[in-house]
């Protein structure tokens, strides 16, 4: 499966999710706080697959890393809708119970990862040919590199704090971690070459 339907079907997948999750428990808080771990974790996934889409083509040519960049725009796009999934069930949360909202979270969270919103909302909108036209190669690759590295940067803040408190966190852990490496082992292979042929 490719492009639209593929983005079409993560989708609805998602959306199936969350009202499973949501409902098991009667869109109490507590089934508000597993949507909103879910999408996370949905969020972690999709964005790990088109952080790395491009590098891994680099590092190991093959038909799965070819079908990951030839996918790369649908799955940032499914990574964009299952995180503001995430924050829409936080709204909700919050509307619900706003004392317990701000034991889970405080302000510089609303502020540092809110600020992660704008990165996530302008990505998306250039991700389309005729946006990312208007926006010009150049500052098209600046915002998608500062925005995928501060998207990360809160990945790793949120999965980082949660390591400490339960083993469960462990393997997004080593996830965060590993894309990180993916990417500037094909960085550091990509301006090795570059100085070869310049040299
Ligand atoms: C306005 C911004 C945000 C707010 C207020 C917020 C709030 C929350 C809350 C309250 C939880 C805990 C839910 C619970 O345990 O019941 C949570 C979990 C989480 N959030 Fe967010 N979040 C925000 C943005 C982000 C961003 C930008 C990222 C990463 C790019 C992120 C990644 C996560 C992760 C990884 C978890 C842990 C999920 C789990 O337990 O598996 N959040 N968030």
């Amino acid at each position: 499966m490719n492009g639209w339907r593929l983005l079409g079907s993560l989708t609805v997948l998602l959306g199936v999710l969350v009202v499973i999750l949501g409902s098991s428990h009667g869109w109490d808080v507590e089934g508000l706080r597993l949507a909103i771990r879910a999408t996370a974790r949905t969020s972690l996934l999709l964005f790990a697959l088109a952080f790395t889409a491009g590098p891994l083509l680099q590092l190991a040519p093959n038909e799965g890393t070819r079908w990951l960049r030839r996918n790369r725009r649908y799955l940032g796009l499914a990574f964009a809708i299952s995180h503001f999934v995430h924050l829409g069930v936080i709204v909700v949360l919050a509307l619900t119970d706003r004392a317990l909202f701000w034991t889970l979270t405080n302000l510089n969270t609303v502020v540092l990862a809110g600020a992660a919103y704008l990165f996530i909302a302008a990505m998306a909108v250039t991700s389309f040919d005729r946006t990312a036209a208007w926006l010009g190669p150049r500052r098209w690759r600046l915002l998608h590199l500062v925005g995928g590295w501060y998207i990360w940067v809160s990945f790793a803040v949120a999965v980082g704090k949660r390591v400490p408190l339960d083993a469960f966190y462990w393997p997004m852990a080593v996830v965060v971690v590993a894309i990180a490496a993916v990417r500037l082992v094909a960085m550091r292979r990509r301006s090795r070459r570059q100085v070869q042929v310049a040299g």
